[in-house]
């Protein structure tokens, strides 16, 4: 894992020109390198900001917005003014509009308290290897998010018959020849009540990193699919499919064998998260002093509910139910927590496997797939108890 400190230290004297690196990464006299947010947080990249929570964080329902993973796969807006920012929604529409912060916030909002993950969550557990951001466990976080309704702008903008697909499109700095950020969702899952343009997380306007000043809240879905630094809505005949619609983020149609490419005609876009359980404490490898042990994590299964998470320290051989605490809502993940006594000091291995209203259950092993996308094999620490 590459903390912030040892990203610091792994970096050359000659990156330290100012310029080589994007603006919003200033250099301190100690030639360390600041990323805006990041307290704590693991820089999985700081060429576009890539923040991954560390497993400690998963200890509270909502994530705190400096704990919250950033995915950008670009430079983020050097400068948006909310003064004159503007949204467009244009297309297959009756009255193309366009729309400034203040119309946004007279509109009815609407909160929806929502687990985003990154699609390559977990992808650096993948076996074998792919390449792409090495994500652990933390390209996720639960955050309420607040403001109009999707729905209610499309009303207002009049969708033509044939207008399908609602396409985001998102003010990222594209480097040299990089497509832009665009990527479209069905107009059934745009038009559900909870799908949001929103403007607020936490109760705050968006962060910088998370957005500002709206951002596609399409909850339960992977995080690609909630565009940031909105700029255009556009109604579409079919789906979009650009970039980050084909070949970026599909999934196989069939099961791949570990190696097999992906044939983008046999394959789909990715939409609802998996259902998944992570154990965040103890911490892998860790030694503890009493036998006394108290396991907690989150599970979290997209569209549908967390029925149940389990726990072995057999392998597998039997299972126990952990207690999920009280607080749920229905796109966001339960903290779960399991209290066990050690029978003697030496080695253990704690798993967890979650179970979820459409009867899913994690996985021993991850299907496999060229970018190891939804990855959620059931979760595995192990421990070492002295006491
Ligand atoms: N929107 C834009 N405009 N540009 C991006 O790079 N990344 C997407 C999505 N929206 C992205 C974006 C991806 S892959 C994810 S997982 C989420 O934003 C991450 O949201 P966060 O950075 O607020 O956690």
């Amino acid at each position: 894992m590459i903390s912030r400190r040892n990203f610091l230290i792994g970096i050359p004297a000659s990156v330290g020109a100012a310029g080589a690196l994007h603006p919003l990464i200033t250099w301190a006299a100690d030639q360390s390198v600041y990323v805006p947010g990041d307290e704590g947080m693991i820089v999985r990249s700081a060429r576009f900001f890539d923040l991954e929570m560390p497993p400690e964080f998963f200890d509270s329902w909502l994530t705190p917005v400096p704990h919250f993973f950033v995915r950008n796969h670009m430079h983020e807006p050097s400068m948006i003014e909310a003064d004159t920012w503007q949204l467009t929604i244009g297309g297959e529409v009756e009255k193309p509009l366009t729309l400034g912060l203040a119309d946004l916030k007279k509109m009815a909002s609407h909160s929806v308290t929502n687990t985003l993950e990154c699609a390559g969550n977990g992808r650096g557990f993948q076996q074998p290897h792919v390449p792409g951001v090495q994500w652990q466990k933390g390209a996720v976080g639960t955050a309420r998010f607040s403001g109009p309704r999707l729905r209610d702008l499309l009303e207002r903008a009049g969708v033509k018959p044939n207008g399908k697909h609602v396409m985001f499109h998102g003010l990222d700095e594209v480097p040299g020849k990089v497509p832009p950020f665009i990527r479209s969702i069905p107009i059934e899952k745009a038009n559900d009540s909870d799908t949001l343009i929103a403007l607020q997380m936490n109760g705050a306007p968006l962060s910088k990193h998370h957005g500002f000043p709206a951002r596609a809240l399409v909850p339960g879905w992977i995080g690609a699919a909630s565009c940031k630094w909105l700029s255009e809505i556009k109604m579409l005949e079919k789906e979009f499919d650009g970039n980050f619609m084909k070949p970026g983020y599909r999934y196989p149609n069939h099961p791949l064998k570990p190696g097999d490419p992906l044939n983008v005609d046999d394959s789909h876009p990715l939409t609802a998260l998996n259902v998944k359980s992570i154990i965040a404490a103890p911490v892998d490898g860790s030694t503890m002093k009493s036998k006394m042990l108290h396991v907690h994590g989150a599970a979290w299964a997209g569209e549908a509910e967390i029925v149940k998470v389990e726990i072995s320290t057999d392998d597998g051989g039997t299972w126990q139910p952990a207690r999920l605490d009280r607080e749920q809502a229905k796109y966001a993940w339960r903290l779960w927590s399991y209290a066990w006594k050690a029978p003697k000091p030496g080695d253990y291995t704690f798993l967890s496997r979650a179970t979820d209203s459409q009867g899913r259950v994690q996985p021993a092993t991850a299907d496999w797939n060229p970018s190891g996308y939804l990855y959620n094999a059931i979760d595995q620490v192990k421990v070492h108890v002295e006491a």
